[in-house]
């Protein structure tokens, strides 16, 4: 009989970040917006027979300025639904962000679409319509763009880089809700775009998540791939399934959550936006230490993740140590983010890129992908000294900000060189 070893499975979302403790908060217990318990008791008392899950999507369309909200169980199946309504075929190339969580190449990987990794612009933790366009072929056929920590990608040159190419840009906003770019909300500027309502998020319920869009045809669709199980109705017959479709539907009393978060969530992100500023500003102000910069073009950041990174040659010690001793020093979850490389993590697409097994085969792949950290120079060297800690929330306050930076202060005195 063969033994399956047992192996350490990683936790991530809530489960991860539940864990994290400190001297500064961390969005647990979360901040429930006012009205989800008569919502919960809407839905209990009329037997479920309630429009809840509608009633979120017809809110958050509203609140975007879209003209549909398509609600999910999570931002991963949002993703997953969306390359399903898009009917590309296995083999082709989708551009995905390098730096992201994996839920944004999940749908990608399922389908047998090829997720392409450009590097990141150096210093940066996103990439950019010039790191991309070496990679785009005749045969990519999206971008998938990460506002990686609530930080967006320059979208303008994005846009019209993907415009020029005829291709759309769907843009993942798990970390980015309410980030306004040049007067532009997250996620209304791509072709459509993907959210997390995950405990952990800033816009946290239990689970869920959605999907945006303009386009009356895409929502339709991913409607019927993404909920309707691809099941079409057959006179004299019934149902039959045209498409091999999924059950992503947010259930009612996740909606009735997000509902309530949703009244709230505009106040908790400008108050997120001042509280990482003033952060920003303080972490600034420490010799060898470089804050996530914030560029010019954004006018609202609603950070889900505070990071630095370390002029490696002022201190005598490496990333992982620094961060270590942040986390004993009280900053929650304080660590590396190296994890967060897909090109770096994704071990199952390597073996089979390098084996040239299927989608990586010729056909139906056009030509040979390897993943790996070093193909990405500036984003492996900008992981290498990057440290993240746990949730910024709007629990933040200027005292929390400072104890922050004081922190990092004493850190970085300790260790100096
Ligand atoms: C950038 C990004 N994309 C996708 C996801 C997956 O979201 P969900 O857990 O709602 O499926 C996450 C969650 O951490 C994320 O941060």
């Amino acid at each position: 009989m063969t033994v399956t070893p047992k192996i350490e499975m990683a936790r991530y979302g809530a489960k991860a970040a539940a864990a994290d403790s400190g001297v500064l908060p961390t969005p647990f217990p979360r901040t429930i917006g006012p009205n989800a318990l008569m919502y919960l008791q809407e839905v209990v008392d009329s037997g479920l027979t309630v429009d809840m899950t509608d009633r979120f999507e017809q809110a958050f369309a509203r609140a975007m300025g879209v003209a549909h909200c398509i609600a999910t169980s999570g931002c991963t199946p949002s993703l997953h639904a969306l390359v399903l309504a898009s009917a590309w075929e296995p083999g082709d190339e989708v551009i995905v962000s390098p730096i992201t969580d994996y839920g944004t190449v999940q749908g990608l990987i399922a389908q047998g679409i090829i997720p392409v990794f450009p590097d990141t612009e150096p210093g940066s933790i996103n990439f950019s319509a010039r790191t991309i366009q070496p990679h785009l072929t005749d045969r990519t056929r999206a971008i998938f763009c990460v506002h990686k920590t609530g930080l967006m990608v320059d979208m303008d040159p994005l846009l019209e880089l993907a415009a020029r190419r005829g291709i759309p840009v769907y843009e993942d906003v798990c970390q980015a809700i309410f980030s306004v770019y040049k007067g532009r909300t997250a996620g209304t500027l791509g072709h459509a775009a993907a959210f997390s309502f995950d405990p952990e998020k800033t816009m946290g319920s239990d689970v869920g998540g959605c999907v945006i869009t303009n386009d009356d045809a895409l929502a339709e669709r991913i409607r019927f791939v993404g909920q309707a199980r691809g099941g079409q109705m057959r006179p004299g017959f019934g149902r039959v399934h045209t498409v091999a479709g999924y059950a992503y539907r947010m259930p009612q009393c996740t909606a009735a959550i997000c509902l309530a978060q949703l009244e709230i969530i505009r106040e908790q992100v400008a108050h997120i936006d001042a509280m990482i500023r003033l952060q920003t500003d303080l972490l600034r102000q420490i010799p060898g230490i470089r804050p996530l910069a914030i560029p010019e073009y954004q006018d609202v950041y609603s950070c889900w993740m505070a990071g630095i990174s370390l002029e490696p040659e002022a201190f005598n010690c490496s990333a992982g140590e620094f961060a270590a001793q942040l986390a004993e020093a009280g900053l929650p979850g304080a660590g590396l983010g190296k994890y967060y490389l897909m090109p770096a993590a994704l071990e199952c697409l390597r073996e089979r890129a390098d084996e040239q097994r299927y989608p990586y085969s010729m056909p139906p792949a056009s030509r040979r992908f390897s993943y790996r950290g070093e193909d990405l120079p500036n984003a492996w060297g900008f992981l290498e000294t990057f440290i993240r800690w746990s949730t910024f929330c709007a629990k933040y306050q200027p005292d929390d900000c400072r104890r922050a930076a004081e922190i990092v202060r004493e850190v970085a005195e300790r260790n100096r060189r």
